[in-house]
């Protein structure tokens, strides 16, 4: 494969003496096969253009997660990028750091903050009355994919909620968590889905699959989440307003097939939580966008019930499709 002619568009950060960023744009032309990693083009750069440019790298191989930055609009793995996958039609490339951390300088983050999160779910396993003595084949089918995980943070860096909310333990340290909670052997399965039952836990995922999409090991983590939200439920941690809205929504859709928009705010928060809502409510209503209280039964019920019913027989075992997750 021929040679080409590649520009990287990269994102240059410089922290000034007052903590502010200065941020300028800066391009690199680079010659390449596509097949060639990013990593190799930054290294190009890097020792014979611009020795200043600075990143993280080491495994040079899909395994340490360091090189984790946005290539081309999402977060990848600079070392398992191939340039040929990534450029526009006029052979360009857009490079800039992961997001929902801070940059310390040019494409390189500070981490604390994502591992913090993985330290808050306790990443190992407890002594306690719920661990098992023996453990089969089929515990570890369960977190096999989720030990996969390399700690990379490119799911962190694309999440919309640790995007609007620093609280959020986000999707890396939720699978991690997952990974505890169905371990067998470990003894405080209860506590641990009390605690991710709270806020900033489970119940915070707005469910955007970004976080499945990008994952370079395909650890799928939001699956791992919506696992949990069961497991919970089934715990018997009811009193949040996650578990609130799930049972409203279960409820509607099995006595009616559609959902009742107008109560079901106060069926997730209560009387007093919804009349908090009471200002988003009139802003609709001057729109003209107050849905009915009063139900509405879709044809066909029984259809849906019989979904229902062959779920609470069967229960899926949730798969979703990374590449179909997200338009490119
Ligand atoms: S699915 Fe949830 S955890 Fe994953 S990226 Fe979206 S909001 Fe974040
Ligand atoms: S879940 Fe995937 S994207 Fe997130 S840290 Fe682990 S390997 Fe990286
Ligand atoms: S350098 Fe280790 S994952 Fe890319």
């Amino acid at each position: 494969m021929s040679d080409q002619v590649y520009t990287l568009r990269i994102q240059r950060n410089t922290r000034r003496d007052d903590g502010t960023m200065d941020t300028k744009w800066d391009e690199f032309q680079v010659k390449a096969t596509p097949l060639t990693p990013v990593l190799n083009l930054l290294e190009d750069v890097k020792g014979n253009q611009d020795g200043s440019l600075t990143f993280r790298q080491s495994c040079r191989s899909a395994i340490c997660g360091s090189c984790a930055m946005r290539i081309g609009g999402k977060t990848r793995l600079a070392c398992k990028t191939q340039i040929g996958e990534v450029v526009d039609e006029n052979n360009t490339v857009q490079i800039t750091a992961q997001q929902n951390s801070p940059v310390i300088k040019d494409l390189a983050v500070d981490i604390t903050k994502f591992f913090s999160k993985v330290h808050q779910i306790k990443p190992f396993l407890q002594e306690g009355s719920e661990s098992a003595e023996e453990v089969d084949d089929t515990a570890f089918d369960q977190v096999n994919h989720v030990t996969q995980c390399i700690m990379c943070a490119c799911c962190y860096s694309d999440c919309t909620m640790a995007e609007v909310s620093d609280e959020f333990v986000g999707p890396a340290a939720l699978a991690k968590a997952f990974r505890f909670i169905s371990d067998p052997r470990e003894g405080k399965k209860s506590d641990r889905l009390k605690v991710l039952s709270n806020d900033h836990g489970i119940w915070s995922c707005a469910r955007c699959t970004m976080c499945v999409a990008v994952c370079p090991k395909d650890v799928k983590p939001m699956e791992a989440i919506v696992k949990l939200r069961t497991r919970a439920m089934d715990a018997g941690n009811m009193d949040n307003y996650g578990a609130k809205h799930a049972q409203a929504f279960h409820g509607d859709i099995t006595s009616s097939g559609s959902l009742n928009e107008a109560l079901i705010l106060n069926r997730t928060l209560g009387v007093v939580g919804a009349l908090g809502e009471m200002g988003a409510a009139l802003h609709l209503a001057k729109k003209g966008k107050i849905p009915s209280p009063f139900p509405h039964k879709i044809e066909n019920l029984d259809e849906v019930q019989a979904i229902y019913n062959e779920l609470e027989k069967n229960p899926l075992d949730v798969e979703t499709k990374a590449e179909n997750a997200v338009p490119e």
